[in-house]
């Protein structure tokens, strides 16, 4: 029987990282069998670059100003990524839109986590824009990305109830913790899919 190399990962971080924590605590611990082939990254400031030298995972970091078009920074990003044989990217807090260009790239093989139930409360401020609507659930969602921002086919959803006593920064808290456990789950289950369909 031919056994299979680990999937190849590349994890696109622009600030704390710790859904790429996540993921490669689940890799660790055997939860998720993949590699974190490389963490691409937009900002030098971020603390996600000290996570991928902590764990020996190569850094892609390329300031986006010194290119002259998005497309022309996701031109050497896409290049990296199939010279590297990357199977799945996982955008992880990763601060930029996407242009056709890169999704094209990779079709249905880019994922993104929101801290809220799409297609509710798209954009950047999710998790405060539920809160301050009152809403009684809102929670997590993995989706495939697409041109359209934060609109991709779901992989998984989980809600979470918004309790009385929560405020801005529990909800956040309990937000964040359910990411850490469905990123990795998403991720091997879109993993499981591609073995079985070959
Ligand atoms: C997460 O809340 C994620 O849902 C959103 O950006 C945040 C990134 O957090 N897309 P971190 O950098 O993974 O800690």
């Amino acid at each position: 029987m031919i056994k299979r190399s680990p999937a190849k990962l590349a994890v696109f971080c622009s600030g704390y990282g710790s859904n790429f924590q996540a993921i490669l605590d689940a890799i660790r611990r055997g939860k998720l069998r993949a590699e974190a082939a490389l963490m691409v990254c937009d900002n030098p400031g971020a603390y996600a670059l000290k996570r991928a030298h902590r764990h020996g995972v190569p850094v892609v970091l390329l300031n986006p100003r010194l290119f002259p078009s998005r497309e022309d920074y996701e031109r050497v990003i896409i290049r990296i990524l199939k010279n590297e044989g990357v199977d799945l990217v996982v955008l992880a807090g990763f601060m930029r839109i996407l242009t056709p260009l890169i999704i094209r790239a990779f079709p249905k093989r880019i994922l993104n986590i929101h801290p809220a139930l799409l297609p509710a409360f798209k954009g950047a401020h999710a998790i405060r824009d539920a809160f301050e609507a009152g809403v009684k659930e809102t929670g997590v969602t993995v989706h495939y990305v697409i041109p359209a921002v934060d609109s991709g086919p779901a992989v998984l959803q989980e809600k979470i109830r918004v309790s009385k006593r929560d405020t801005l920064k529990t909800l956040e808290a309990r937000i964040h913790r359910v990411e850490h456990r469905l990123y990795p789950a998403a991720i091997k289950k879109i993993l499981k899919q591609r073995r079985k369909n070959g």
